[in-house]
């Protein structure tokens, strides 16, 4: 049993959660994922890790209450218990195992959407721990949306907030700051992380493409059970089929079909839309555990 340190909601119904996981909080790294499961019975939960305290042997997680077993996790307390909480999965962001005086060397721009605003934060202060300051765009539709400001302000060199409705921050979408940052306040970029809802990374690789700046995404947002089994994040990336749980979750955003990513989440999500895919994509639909037949 894992048991919940810490709750906190966040917003109407984006929920802050500090959970014992000693094994976990010893060795994972920014990028990576967990999955917790309320019961023997509850749904599989795939969450990119929001912070860790190594000594205190805890990890955070940020999530959102939109369906039934996200809706379930946001009734647990603080002393509740999570049955099962297995990880760390998927692999570490890229700047983790690249050679550290070539990290030092870039200049990142991340760029948060909405909840996809806290797995961002792990980055960015691992980042700082090793010397380097990103600029950061926050991007949420209203002020109240926001969230985990103070500790972005902590961990980023320059924080630029933006809503949709223009009720905190700049007003627009993350894309206009990017334009601003790059054509007015003449930024010059080496690599760009995107994390938040599938349409937003779309759009973010869209302009950046024009800019030639390196652009990666997190595909959390496809992941189902998180195992390679269930076939749920298959996406295809620079023609080559992948798993967001097993290959990723971070991948070349310049290189991902994000329109069939998305089709394929529509369709996923019905049981027809299931046999469609498993028909037409044949024994590639799912990670390829091998026990099918
Ligand atoms: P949201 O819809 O409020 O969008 C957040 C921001 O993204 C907006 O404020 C806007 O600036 C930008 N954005 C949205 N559409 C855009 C477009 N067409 N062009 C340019 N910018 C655009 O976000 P939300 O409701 O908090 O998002 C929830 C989604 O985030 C869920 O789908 C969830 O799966 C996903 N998520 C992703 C990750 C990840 O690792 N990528 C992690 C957690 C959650
Ligand atoms: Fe099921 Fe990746 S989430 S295969």
């Amino acid at each position: 049993m894992y048991k919940i340190i810490e709750r906190e909601q966040l917003t109407e119904t984006i929920f802050k959660m500090v959970v014992s996981a000693k094994r976990i909080a010893k060795s994972c790294k920014p990028g990576q994922f967990i999955i917790a499961k309320i019961d023997e019975k509850g749904e599989r939960i795939p969450l990119t890790i929001c912070d860790y305290d190594r000594e205190a042997g805890t990890i955070t997680i940020v999530f959102m209450a939109i369906g039934a077993s996200t809706y379930r996790m946001s009734s647990l307390m603080a002393g509740d218990s999570f049955r099962d909480f297995t990880g760390p999965l998927g692999q570490p962001s890229e700047f983790v195992t690249d050679p550290i005086d070539e990290v030092k060397k870039r200049k990142y721009l991340f760029v948060a959407g909405g909840v996809g605003t806290a797995p961002v934060l792990p980055q960015i202060k691992w980042l700082k721990e090793n010397g380097i300051e990103a600029d950061v765009i926050i991007g949420a539709k209203t002020k109240e949306l926001v969230i985990l400001e103070d500790e972005f302000k902590k961990y980023s060199g320059n924080l630029y907030i933006t809503t949709d409705d223009g009720s905190y921050g700049r007003s627009g979408m993350v894309t206009d700051t990017i334009k601003y940052l790059i054509e007015e306040e003449k930024k010059n970029y080496d690599v760009c992380v995107a994390i938040g809802p599938m349409i937003m990374m779309k759009f973010v690789c869209l302009l950046t493409k024009n800019y030639d700046l390196p652009t990666i995404v997190s595909l959390n947002p496809i992941m189902v059970d998180g195992t390679g089994m269930c076939g749920a994040c298959r996406v295809t990336v620079g023609g080559e089929v992948k798993f967001a749980c097993v290959d990723g979750p971070e991948f070349d955003g310049h290189k991902v079909d994000f329109d069939q990513a998305m089709q394929r989440q529509t369709l996923y999500k019905s049981e027809e839309g299931r046999a469609y895919l498993k028909a037409k994509e044949g024994d590639t639909h799912h990670g390829g555990c091998g026990n099918c037949n």
